[in-house]
């Protein structure tokens, strides 16, 4: 959720830290702010709004200090405002921290450092607690404040901690929350994620949790909670400075959509062979092991949890084995029938997010085998999953998930197609044959972008609805889910999306002319079917825009208008139909004028409940 960043070297840390926290904006940007070393005291600088505002407001002030923490905010305890904005200083000035995640006992601990210490609170977050408690924890070195401090803390958290009195160093401590320690030349970092980092190193140490890191200029220690060091490999990252900039796009977003037939491509074609069969790296099931499972669950967050939607379809019709899909934040507290006959899939593209992390736990413990599909390497998820399946997507900025869903979805056929081949449930022509339609995807996908400015022009007469519905058949509605989460995310637009089949059961009350309906229409099979619930709501004077297989002519008879996607065969569909959605979605967003890459209230990655 909220993002943070520190530099210790010999430069100045306040440009450093700004430019870092400008890649992680993403993660929060209610309000951002920065505390150096400087002179001997803390210089802390904060405040409301985007990261741009305190730049603007800094840029005449001659800020100088070589060790410093900043912090770019998703306002979970107390309103966005200058005050509760990070860096929060303890009540002597002489401790800064910025923070992520959540003190769960944030309020006993008030009472009692405000009954024990007479501290008095000016801001309405659980983080100023840390610097209060590690202020009066600090009797010799900030560590060992530190690791006090976190004794008595609950929670998921990440932070970072400055004193006044140590130069150069940075102490920071992880637990359920990313942190990342970045090898420099000359100069050390901390951070919260990896994009934060990528202009100045690609070597880096994954924090664990309960891990407490000392960050000078010379160096990174990482010690565990008794202060025995703990040795850990340098992760080189692949990532590059380019995956986290725009480019020449103008937003983030575009660039996503605009990046994914390289992004499909790179997922797809690391996993197969020189035969053209599938390997799946980092998962070891076999044919045993297969046998063996009763039940696969897909749980998820999102547009995630849209791409599980597909992958029942998919591993159901092609492994022919029960998939139940469930958002984590269900499934964590609904007591489900997991056993050791369970194959879990956890997807997310962050691997952070709280809800699939204690999904994933609850399934741990209830004895399943836990598959992950992760975008970040070495997060929270991957690391506590059995097997992980990484979608090569890069970097994906913009909150409003594109190419993470489409590699999600990549990864999810792939997953399928092998469970079908290893049992024996799917013919060797089929396998190819569905193989070979995944191969001419990234292409499909070029030719969608290639005619965005069809879904321009669209968007341009329709932007200024209030209310959107998708509906679809079969695998088309799980599509329609995220078209729809799409519009809403970024454009603000009221929009619905549900089952074509059930519009009757009550949606289509809501019908009245000129009402936007989105139809998906690529299911062969179902078309039939799909086109008689088209008629239906043309019927109460809908506007009807299709999305139909190139050559499906009789569609254009009942629709408003039709947005054609390049043939293919009705199994892989969802990698071409979500492509005009997202582009609608941009589209309209950019219409009304919205900030389409950091919507209103939402984060790209939401660690806490
Ligand atoms: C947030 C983001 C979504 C994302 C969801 C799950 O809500 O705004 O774009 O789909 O979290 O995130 P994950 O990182 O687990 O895929």
């Amino acid at each position: 959720m909220c993002g943070i960043v520190g530099y210790t070297g010999h430069e100045n840390a306040r440009d450093i830290i700004i430019d870092g926290l400008k890649k992680l904006e993403y993660r929060g940007y209610d309000s951002a702010g920065i505390a150096m070393q400087s002179k001997g005291e803390l210089i802390v600088r904060k405040q409301k709004g985007k990261i741009a505002n305190l730049e603007k407001t800094i840029a005449d002030e001659h800020l100088y200090g070589t060790t410093g923490i900043g912090h770019t905010r998703w306002a979970t305890h107390g309103v966005p405002s200058d005050l509760n904005a990070h860096p929060h200083v303890s009540g002597d000035g002489s401790i800064a921290i910025v923070h992520n995640g959540i003190v769960e006992n944030y309020v006993e601990l008030r009472r009692q450092l405000t009954e024990e210490y007479g501290v008095v609170f000016r801001t309405d977050t659980d983080s100023e607690v840390i610097a209060h408690l590690v202020s009066v924890l600090h009797k010799g070195k900030l560590e060992d404040a530190v690791l006090e401090a976190v004794k008595r803390m609950k929670g998921a958290y990440a932070f970072a901690a400055i004193s006044k009195d140590e130069p150069g160093k940075i102490v920071a401590f992880r637990k359920d929350a990313p942190l990342i320690a970045g090898l420099g030349r000359g100069c050390n970092f901390i951070a919260s994620d990896i994009p934060a980092l990528l202009k100045y190193l690609n070597k880096i140490y994954l924090i664990e949790n309960d891990e407490l890191v000392i960050c000078t200029p010379e160096q990174i220690q990482i010690l565990d909670q008794q202060k025995n060091p703990v040795k850990r490999e340098v992760l080189q990252v692949t990532w590059s400075l380019e995956d986290a900039e725009k480019e020449g796009y103008e937003h983030f977003m575009l660039k996503e959509i605009h990046e994914q037939p390289k992004a499909i491509r790179e997922t797809l074609t690391r996993r197969l062979d020189e035969n053209g069969r599938i390997r799946l790296d980092g998962i070891s099931l076999t044919l045993e092991d297969l046998e063996h499972f009763n039940k696969i669950y897909i749980v998820a967050c999102g547009t995630a949890y849209h791409a599980g939607l597909v992958g029942k379809y998919i591993i159901e019709k092609m492994a022919r084995i029960p998939v139940e899909v469930d958002v984590a934040s269900e499934f964590r507290y609904r007591d489900p029938f997991v056993d050791d006959r369970t194959l879990f899939i956890a997807i997310s593209q962050s691997g952070e997010t709280l809800d699939t992390l204690a999904a994933l736990r609850e399934a741990k413990r209830k004895g399943a085998r836990v598959l992950s599909v992760v975008n970040v390497v070495g997060s929270s998820v991957a690391r506590e999953s059995d097997d992980v399946f990484y979608t090569w997507a890069g970097p994906e900025i913009a909150v409003a998930s594109t190419k993470a869903y489409t590699t999600q979805l990549i990864c999810l056929y792939l997953i399928a197609l092998y469970m079908a081949d290893l049992r024996g449930t799917i013919s060797q022509s089929y396998y190819q044959e569905v193989l070979a339609e995944l191969q001419a995807i990234p292409d499909k996908v070029s030719t969608i972008i290639s005619r965005a400015g069809e879904i321009e022009e669209l968007a341009k007469y329709l932007y200024n609805r209030d209310q959107v519905f998708f509906i679809g058949r079969g695998i088309d509605s799980a599509v329609a889910y995220e078209g729809s989460l799409k519009l809403k995310e970024v454009s603000y637009i009221n929009s619905f999306a549900i089952a074509a089949g059930e519009l009757k059961h009550g949606t289509i009350a809501l019908m009245e002319p000129e009402t936007i309906v989105i139809a998906l229409a690529t299911q062969d099979f179902l078309f039939d079917k799909m086109y008689s619930n088209i008629v239906e709501v043309k019927a109460r004077m809908a506007h009807v825009v299709s999305i139909a297989k190139e050559g499906d002519e009789k569609i254009r008879e009942e629709s408003t208008e039709v947005i054609y996607i390049p043939r293919c065969a009705d199994e892989v569909t969802p990698l071409l139909s979500v492509i005009p959605l997202q582009l609608f979605a941009y589209y309209v967003a950019r219409e009304r004028g919205e900030d389409i890459d950091k919507p209103r209230n939402l984060a790209k990655s939401v660690t806490v409940e």
